[in-house]
């Protein structure tokens, strides 16, 4: 029986993931970074690339979820626990150190070193992820030499972990990856103070990239922790961002946070409804994430529906402002927004934390909102490859 196939990734190879639905919004970011953004390949959550040099940017890519050196590939390999048998072997022939070098390249390795592995798994099989990360964790441990930080019973890894090997399993292929930074990118280390219902940093900075260089100061009016505040500030240091937000405990977690990430933002604690337009500048952009009546709900003036919001929202924009909202498909936003008068530039929809959720982008102006620089064309392309279609997926 011909067991599995090798290939080794080409030099330079790396691999962005993405939240499923806004893969063309990490393309816009990778491809100033690609040695040739022709080549940049899309799929589901996936972003391809190819990048010379020090890894400084790839690390500091803020709309991946994480971002990886990629290993190789390992395909044909069977559903059957016997087949798990030929893993090791496949291990064995691609070129870790390589792969190893040029993480050493963006951080420091310490030595001695010990590293974990985390697989994922998509189609019947029988063996489970455990069972992957165990197989290859002792090849790579012997290869290597390093210590392998197997799981507890928990599923937590048994220590603190230098590098991580990562294992997407499609159907019968494995394609086998290091991850660049020492923890996954999506964790911000400003983002210390957490409430319900917080948002994915990595989709807060989508989200003020969807909006555009706005025309004047962005305000998030439901700031939670700050999270969609900071990451415009970190994308943008000249941007004047305002932050507010009905609960107090959720307006210290702004500041906080806002302080850990060294961004300066001018937080006040405010009932949206009550906001009026002699309370802040005309805004350039209004980019937000109401309460969603799921795990955080509306209070005050908005604890029946978010019409107060609305209403209040078309008074606080400047004439060209647009106003960028995330929320479950159930609130029914674009189609509220489009009763009100506004038009519709951007519905997006996405797959986040197991929901299905929508991202409108909508202006007062009557000219439909477009999507800044090349994101339009990384956009077709994405729907082109099948990744997403004109609604999202
Ligand atoms: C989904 S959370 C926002 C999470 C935030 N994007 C983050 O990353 O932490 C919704 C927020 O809306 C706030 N909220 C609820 N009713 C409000 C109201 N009437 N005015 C202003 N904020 C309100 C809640 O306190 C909560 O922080």
């Amino acid at each position: 029986m011909a067991g599995p196939s090798v290939r080794t990734a080409p030099p330079n190879s790396y691999l962005a993931t993405a939240v499923h639905g806004l893969e063309w919004v990490v393309a816009a970011e990778v491809a100033p970074l690609a040695s040739d953004a022709e080549s940049l390949d899309l799929a589901r959550r996936k972003v391809f690339f190819h990048h010379e040099g020090p890894p400084g940017g790839p690390l500091g890519l803020r709309s991946a979820d994480d971002v990886f050196v990629l290993v190789g590939t390992i395909d044909d390999l069977g559903g059957t626990r016997r087949d798990l048998e030929a893993l090791p072997g496949a291990v064995y022939q691609l070129d870790w150190l390589s792969a190893v070098q040029a993480v050493g390249q963006g951080r420091e390795i310490p030595a001695p070193s010990s590293f974990d592995v985390v697989a994922s798994i998509d189609g019947r099989r029988r063996y489970n992820r455990f069972d992957v990360e165990g197989a290859i964790g002792r090849s790579l441990e012997k290869l290597l030499g390093w210590r392998f930080l197997e799981r507890t019973a928990e599923g937590r890894v048994g220590g603190t972990s230098d590098l991580t090997a990562r294992v997407f399993l499609e159907d019968d292929c494995a394609l086998v990856a290091l991850r660049l930074a020492a923890v996954p990118l999506h964790r911000r280390d400003y983002k210390r103070s957490t409430g319900p219902a917080t948002l994915h940093p990595p989709v807060a900075a989508m989200l003020v990239t969807l909006a555009g260089p706005p025309p004047g100061p962005m305000l998030d009016p439901f700031c939670g922790d700050g999270t969609i505040a900071i990451e415009a500030k970190l994308l943008d240091r000249s941007l004047e961002v305002i932050a507010s937000d009905i609960d107090a405990r959720r307006v210290g977690h702004t500041r906080a946070n806002a302080s850990e990430a060294g961004v300066e933002i001018a937080v006040v604690r405010r009932d949206v409804a009550h906001l009026r337009p002699e309370d802040v500048p005309p805004l350039g952009s209004i980019v937000t994430n109401p309460p969603w009546d799921r795990t955080v709900t509306g209070t005050g003036d908005l604890d029946r529906s978010l019409a107060a919001f609305w209403d209040s929202a078309s008074g606080l924009l400047a004439p060209r402002g647009l106003l960028c909202v995330i929320a479950d498909t159930q609130l029914g936003v674009p189609e509220e927004l489009t009763r009100r008068g506004w038009t519709i530039g951007l519905l997006q929809r996405l797959r986040l934390s197991g929901r299905i959720v929508a991202v409108t982008i909508a202006g007062r102006s009557g000219a439909t909102p477009e999507l800044a620089g090349p994101l339009a064309q990384w956009r077709q392309r994405a729907v082109r490859a099948g990744v997403v279609d004109e609604q999202g997926f």
